[in-house]
C-alpha cells in the first residue's frame, strides 16, 4: 500500500565518493528518459552529498500506491522518521515533490531550496518541482547546515 525507506546517518554518510561518481553510461540508454534520469541523478548526488557531510536521517523514498492515497498512510510512515529523528537528535532531511511538500510542511519541514526541471527539455510536458526540506529534531540546539548550492 505504502513504502517509506529513512536512512540513518549519524556520522554522515559513509559513501561521499560514491556519490561524486557520473551516472553509469549504459543506463542511459535504458529507454527514452536517459537524460532525465541523468539530471536527476545529478540533483539527489550533489543534493544528498552536501547533506551527507553532517549527521542526518534522509527520507530517500516514500510512495503510497495511487488507489490508496489521502488515508493517512503516507503520514504514518513520515511520522516514523519523525520520531526516530527525535529520538537520535538527527535532522530529519528529504527531497520533496510537489505532491509530498504539503504532507512535509504539516510535521514541521521547512523549504532549504526549490529545483524546477523543465520537462520540455527532456521531450516530455510540465514542469517537476523538488523542494529541499528539513526538520530539526525537537528541543535540540540550531543545526547548522551547509550551502546546498
Ligand atoms: C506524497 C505521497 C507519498 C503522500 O502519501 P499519502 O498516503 O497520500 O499521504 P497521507 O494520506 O498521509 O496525506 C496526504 C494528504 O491526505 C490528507 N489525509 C490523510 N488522511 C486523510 C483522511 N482520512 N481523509 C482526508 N484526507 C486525509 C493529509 O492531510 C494530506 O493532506 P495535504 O494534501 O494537505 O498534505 C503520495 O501522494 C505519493 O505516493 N505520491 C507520488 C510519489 C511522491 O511524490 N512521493 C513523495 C516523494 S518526496
Amino acid at each position: 500500500m505504502a513504502y517509506g525507506k529513512w536512512e540513518i546517518y549519524p556520522r554522515g554518510r559513509p559513501d561521499l565518493n560514491n556519490l561524486r561518481k557520473p551516472m553509469d553510461p549504459c543506463d542511459r540508454e535504458v529507454d527514452e528518459f536517459g537524460r532525465l534520469r541523468e539530471a536527476a541523478h545529478e540533483y539527489f548526488c550533489r543534493r544528498n552529498g552536501e547533506m551527507g557531510k553532517h549527521p542526518h536521517i534522509l527520507l530517500a523514498l516514500l510512495v503510497t500506491s495511487s488507489q490508496h492515497r489521502r488515508r493517512g498512510a503516507g503520514s504514518l510512515l513520515v511520522q516514523s522518521g519523525i520520531k526516530k529523528s527525535d529520538e537520535t537528535g538527527l535532522p530529519a532531511y528529504l527531497q520533496a515533490s510537489e505532491q509530498g511538500r504539503r504532507l512535509y510542511g504539516h510535521y514541521g519541514f521547512e523549504d532549504i531550496d526549490t529545483v524546477e526541471f523543465n520537462l520540455s527539455d527532456y521531450g516530455m510536458t510540465g514542469v517537476e518541482r523538488m523542494t529541499e526540506m528539513l526538520r530539526k529534531p525537537s528541543g535540540t540546539a540550531e543545526l547548522k547546515v551547509a550551502d546546498s548550492t
